[in-house]
């Protein structure tokens, strides 16, 4: 726990690094701008790091909805442990705790350990709903309608910009892996979608955030906060 008692999302297994948890607080404190009730959903909260990132900064008026397969069992575990091997990814991990991660995961599965991770968290109460769906699944079934939307999942171009266009009229649409080498077809997914909104008069604006390989795709009137936040002005 940190000293304002919000849990540090690095000291969770997982993907995002500190450049991009920043560049979560940072959009975090301009959804308030736009004075009403959001829903946001992310998709592919693994263990549980992005949520914690989140709900560390969302504030009191989004409601935050999460989705994930939570495939990832003592059977299929070994991807994520081969995953884990690389540095990049067990951050401020010491070599104890990330035994410790494994052994539950291996026990309990991928869900629990999501629960476990985010159970002591003091900002749990946004997390308004919990799909443990597909999200191909989720796509025939749902009815909600989402102001924000974060993907941390999707593997291909067709899949994200399919995506993309589902949730086409939500305020912010954002995510990692924009000019990552290990991912092209994430900032392929992302300039096509920007290219279709301006042939289509569907106004979106693409803010990038180098140093931590994020993109925010979002509406003029959260485009105007963002870029007041970033600059000052
Ligand atoms: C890269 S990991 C997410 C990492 C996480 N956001 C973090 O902070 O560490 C991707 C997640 O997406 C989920 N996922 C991938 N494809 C999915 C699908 N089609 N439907 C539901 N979940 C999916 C996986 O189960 C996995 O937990």
């Amino acid at each position: 726990m940190k000293c304002n008692d919000t849990v540090d999302p690095l000291t969770i297994v997982g993907f995002i690094n500190s450049h991009q948890i920043n560049v979560i607080e940072v959009i975090s404190s301009t959804l308030v701008e736009l004075g009403r009730p959001l829903n946001f959903l992310e998709l592919g909260p693994g263990v549980g790091r992005s949520t914690t990132a989140w709900i560390n900064h969302l504030p009191k008026v989004v409601d935050m909805h999460v989705l994930d397969s939570w495939m990832l069992t003592s059977e299929n575990f070994s991807i994520l442990e081969s995953l884990l091997q690389s540095k990049n990814y067990f951050l401020n991990f010491n070599e104890n705790d990330f035994n410790k991660t494994i052994k539950f995961l291996k026990k309990h599965g991928q869900f629990k350990l999501w629960q476990k991770n985010i159970q002591d968290n003091p900002n749990k109460h946004k997390i308004k709903k919990i799909y443990t769906i597909d999200f191909m699944d989720f796509l025939k079934s749902n009815k909600e309608h989402y102001d924000c939307v974060y993907i941390d999942m999707l593997d291909s171009e067709e899949e994200i910009i399919n995506c993309f266009n589902y949730f086409g009229d939500s305020v912010l649409i954002c995510g990692d892996d924009y000019m990552s080498e290990r991912h092209p077809y994430v900032t392929r997914a992302v300039h096509r979608f920007i290219e279709q909104s301006l042939v289509n008069k569907n106004q979106k604006h693409l803010y990038v955030f180098p140093e931590a390989n994020f993109y925010a795709i979002t509406s003029i009137e959260l485009s105007v906060h963002i870029r007041e936040r970033l600059t000052g002005k």
